[in-house]
């Protein structure tokens, strides 16, 4: 594949990228295999509650599992909310494994986190691994903040987890392809998912890029589809203000995964923040 133009009418998605193909669900597992952020959560959860507390905890944009799958594990009743129906069966089957007790445990809900369904009375909320990213703008950003401060017990916390952006973006010359996941299905398909960042508006400060995803099946048939998709980059500043609007308060700011202090210059900003009871 070459170059980085457009077609006059490209496909658009709404959001940063389209995860809706189990080859890319299973990609997105055989990539994202980190465990530092959930060992951090897990220390968080243990230094608020005491040993062996039972949390009900709802995580949106909640994936294949990564984050929502050991909380299961480790005994609390989590609901996840996914747009994805591919990324959503990954979870599902991952939960499954886990046992009956396990499964009745977890609500694993198909939906768009902005449509606002999310329940109340949540002991944390967790909004992780990079998922404001996954939205184009910053009023967007703001009500899962928003969303997430009324879906919070009194007391509950909020866990928000993403990189601090500091202006990283090159400028019009960084339109390289990228490849942001490659390999083989279990089925023996092959797939390259690709992204060209194409502009970045200074003023709204929303990066749109071209994605790219090709797959070549086992029989020689291919797929290819290409559309234009957008993402803000969230500033540590940004999240903290978001929280302050919606009567969050911050208990704690890391500006990494073995939970160091937040400083200027984090790579990123980690945010647990309680809903005060009254
Ligand atoms: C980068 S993945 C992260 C998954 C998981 N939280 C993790 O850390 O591994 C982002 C997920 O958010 C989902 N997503 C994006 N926009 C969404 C929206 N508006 N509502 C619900 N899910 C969304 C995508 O389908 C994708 O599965």
């Amino acid at each position: 594949m070459t170059g980085g133009s457009l077609a006059s009418d490209p496909e658009r998605w709404p959001y940063a990228a389209d995860y809706n193909d189990p080859l890319m669900a299973a990609l997105y597992d055989a990539e994202e295999t980190d465990t530092q952020d959930i060992a951090l959560l897990r220390r968080l959860i243990a230094a608020w509650r005491p040993a062996g507390a039972l949390l009900h905890i709802l995580e949106c944009f909640s994936g294949t599992g990564r984050i929502l799958v050991p909380l299961v594990a480790d005994g609390h009743r989590v609901t996840g909310i996914e747009m994805a129906p591919a990324m959503r069966a990954r979870a599902q089957a991952k939960v499954d494994a886990l046992g009956a007790e396990a499964r009745c445990r977890t609500t694993l809900r198909v939906g768009d986190v902005l449509a606002g369904e999310w329940g109340a009375g949540y002991d944390l909320v967790i909004l992780g691994g990079n998922c404001l990213y996954e939205l184009p703008d910053p009023d967007a950003q703001e009500r899962c903040i928003a969303l997430a401060a009324r879906a919070l017990a009194p007391g509950g916390r909020l866990y928000v987890d993403n990189d601090d952006y500091h202006g990283q973006w090159a400028g019009p010359q960084d339109r390289e392809l990228r490849t942001t996941f490659e390999g083989c299905g279990p089925d023996g398909s092959y797939g390259r998912a690709e992204r060209i960042d194409l502009a970045f508006d200074d003023h709204t400060q929303v990066l749109t890029m071209l994605r790219r995803w090709y797959v070549r099946r086992p029989d020689g048939s291919e797929v290819r589809r290409e559309y234009v998709s957008r993402k803000h980059p969230v500033t540590a500043a940004e999240a903290r203000a978001w929280l302050d609007a919606h009567g969050l308060q911050v208990v704690g700011l890391y500006g990494d995964w073995q939970g160091t202090p937040h400083a200027a210059g984090s790579p990123r900003a980690i945010f647990w923040a309680e809903k005060p009871r009254d």
